[in-house]
């Protein structure tokens, strides 16, 4: 199959491509998505085939209109009403009770909840309302790999695999959705960090409860995202070094005395240190909201270079610090 790019001019081949259940990517300000409509099982299956994901890894709707969500669940928690008017569309996903029968039986991955988002992209939007059904929307890299924010990550991992990818230019996030859940008894909980952070919805709703649990039993279905499988790791092993000039120094040492080739993906005046000093490097700005942007970008761009190790910058765990360090901690399974 040859996957085709497509535009604003041409959405609606894209949108009637997703109508006849074939899988289109779309652009989001988090990371590009692996879209196809969330009503239909065989599309909805072809999604998980292409990216190679386990079936029990459920999958997020992804809707235009809040009605999509309002009219497909058992019940509209007012709290739900509420982060929607704070934060939609924004990069925040909820999980609720799904009404039988409407969504396809896969996404759920057996549970009887559905997650729904309103992605914050102009194309995306369009496209969705000219698809007039919601669309998974699972990030559209292939399973265990840095997620996309560029079409060429995209194409990188699924051309020939899928119908085509609508070009939105580079995500502006760049890691994926705050997941929360609304269905627990207990109330509210976060279970994916994303850069709508814990004291941003506390500020809306009041209270609530995060535990980001980062390992699961290997029987049970995974009730938050990535807590069982490897994540966004690129070929090339990862270290995570503090941020501080001194640290870097310390850590590149350690690996030019062994005779290894080293990539540093860091805040610009890192870079700026050792740049002749390394092999490769990847300047990821000069903020936390910076590094997030950068993080999936800077990981294939060093993987590209096949060196023998990357080291990257910390970020403090605070506010959308912890987003950053909790896909940066799973691309770097390796202990230092
Ligand atoms: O920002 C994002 O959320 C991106 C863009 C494309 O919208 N999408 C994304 O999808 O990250 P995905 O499938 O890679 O991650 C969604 C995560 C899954 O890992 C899954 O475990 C969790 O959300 N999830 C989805 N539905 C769920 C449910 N009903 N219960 C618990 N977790 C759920
Ligand atoms: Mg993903």
């Amino acid at each position: 199959m040859e996957t085709q790019i497509f535009t604003k001019e041409n959405l609606d081949i894209a949108a009637k491509a997703l109508q006849q259940g074939e899988i289109v990517s779309f652009p989001t300000e988090t990371v590009y998505g692996l879209g196809a409509i969330a009503t239909s099982q065989e599309a909805v299956l072809k999604v998980f085939e292409a990216k190679g994901r386990p079936s029990d890894n459920p999958l997020i709707v992804h809707i235009s209109d809040i009605q999509q969500m309002i009219s497909t669940v058992e019940e509209v928690p007012e709290i739900a009403l509420t982060l929607a008017k704070a934060f939609w569309p924004g990069p925040l996903t909820m999980i609720l009770k799904a009404k039988p029968g409407i969504y396809a039986p896969a996404l759920s991955a057996g549970l009887p909840t559905v997650s729904f988002r309103m992605p914050n992209h102009p194309l995306t939007l369009e496209l969705i309302s000219k698809v007039g059904i919601p669309l998974v929307g699972p990030s559209a890299n292939l399973s265990t790999k840095p997620s996309p924010t560029k079409v060429e990550h995209v194409f990188e991992d699924m051309n020939g695999r899928i119908r085509g990818i609508v070009d939105g230019g580079s995500s502006t996030v760049g890691v994926e959705s705050t997941v929360i859940d609304l269905t627990n008894d207990e109330g509210p909980v976060i279970l994916r960090p994303g850069v709508i952070t814990k004291e941003q919805i506390e500020a809306v709703i009041g209270p609530i409860q995060s535990t980001v649990k980062t390992t699961a039993g290997e029987r049970e279905v995974p009730k938050s995202p990535g807590m069982k499988y490897r994540h966004y790791a690129p070929k090339t092993p990862v270290f995570v070094v503090d941020g501080t000039v001194e640290a870097f120094e310390e850590t590149i040492h350690k690996y030019k005395v062994q005779g290894k080739t080293v990539g540093v993906m860091a805040q610009n005046a890192i870079v700026d240190a050792f740049e002749n000093k390394v092999e490769g490097t990847y300047k990821m700005g000069t903020s936390v909201d910076d590094m997030n942007r950068a993080l999936f970008d800077a990981l294939r761009t060093l993987d590209h270079l096949k060196l023998d190790v990357i080291l990257a910058e910390s970020a403090p765990e605070v506010g959308v610090g912890i987003a950053y360090m909790n896909r940066l901690k799973k691309a770097a399974s390796t202990a230092l």
